[in-house]
């Protein structure tokens, strides 16, 4: 899949390109068959609500899963990204988030770049986030909210929030979400139809298999999931090589360290067998769970 001109000149005005229906139900019905499984397991990669054993985001299931293999080396996910950087892209991070029924839990407004640049030491916002959705989303089940052309204001400033969720996350105070989003059209406009245009927030909604594109540093945030509908989306960050992180603060499972070009398979893969290493099938190694707070460079001269 390649960008037209059109998509190009939106994504840099307003941070992100959804993109409904992109992967088909039998495309996605594979993927979404392997979740059960993956979040039974008891393992650190799998990190559950507050209070609850519902499974609020899994880490890495692409080493040790074979449809999620699959889908990190789709080409309708990586080809657009590799031609907006105009180089080899590698997986950062892969989270499969729950978000389920009744228990899922917000996500506070933040920037992903902002966390990849304090903790992993990621030196430019060369990284592309994909979202790509297991089930429907619709306006009740917790959909991503963004602030279009928020990404233009570069990394902001953040507080570590360790208290608010199960899950450390660098987040925006209030205040400046409150101008962020006056600035990007405030409450915006309903019509005689009754329909909302010009809002300063935007939510991408629509069917299982649809696929968003969005900026590292756009602030984006989501409620919790108060409907009897499951929100799992699975999450890819994908980074330019030449930007790899140059620390390695935070467990492998979570902040990857093989900065391999991702090799695409054909377009057909979640529908046909294709082999595909998974170096986690048989457990995640000790190494994984090791971190420093030393830059790599820094190791290496040690080493
Ligand atoms: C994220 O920002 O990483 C997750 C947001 C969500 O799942 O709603
Ligand atoms: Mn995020």
């Amino acid at each position: 899949m390649r960008l037209t001109p059109q998509q190009l000149e939106r994504f840099d005005r307003e941070g992100f390109l959804f993109f409904p229906s992109l992967f088909s139900p039998g495309e996605i019905g594979v993927l979404r068959d392997a979740v059960p499984g993956i979040y039974a397991r008891r393992e650190a990669y799998n990190v559950r609500e507050k209070g609850s054993d519902a499974v609020r985001t899994n880490f890495a299931a692409h080493l040790y899963s074979e449809p999620f293999a699959r889908l990190a080396r789709h080409p309708r996910m990586v080809q657009p990204v590799m031609d907006l950087f105009g180089e080899a892209v590698y997986m950062h991070q892969f989270k499969i988030n729950g978000k389920m029924a009744f228990e899922g839990d917000v996500w506070q407004w933040h920037q992903d770049y902002g966390t990849w640049f304090n903790d992993d030491l990621m030196p430019t916002e060369r990284a592309m986030n994909v979202a790509i959705f297991l089930d429907d989303v619709n306006e009740f089940n917790g959909p991503l909210m963004f602030i279009p052309g928020s990404h233009k204001r570069g990394v902001i400033e953040a507080k570590h929030d360790l208290q608010t969720t199960s899950y450390p996350l660098w987040v925006v105070d209030n205040e400046l979400i409150a101008k962020l989003v006056e600035r990007a059209g405030g409450k915006g406009r309903y019509d005689e139809n009754g329909r909302l245009s010009g809002c300063g927030i935007a939510s991408p909604q629509g069917p299982a298999g649809s696929m968003i594109l969005f900026h590292s540093c756009l602030v984006h945030a989501s409620t919790s999931n108060l409907s009897p509908w499951n929100r799992v989306s699975v999450y890819l960050s994908l980074c330019a090589v030449s930007n790899h992180i140059r620390r390695f603060k935070r467990p492998e499972y979570i902040a990857h360290r093989d900065f391999a070009p991702i090799e695409c398979l054909p377009d057909d893969c979640l529908l046909r067998d294709y082999p595909v290493e998974l170096p986690w099938k048989g457990g995640m190694p000790a190494s994984a769970l090791a971190t420093s707070t030393e830059p790599i460079d820094a190791m290496t001269r040690g080493a």
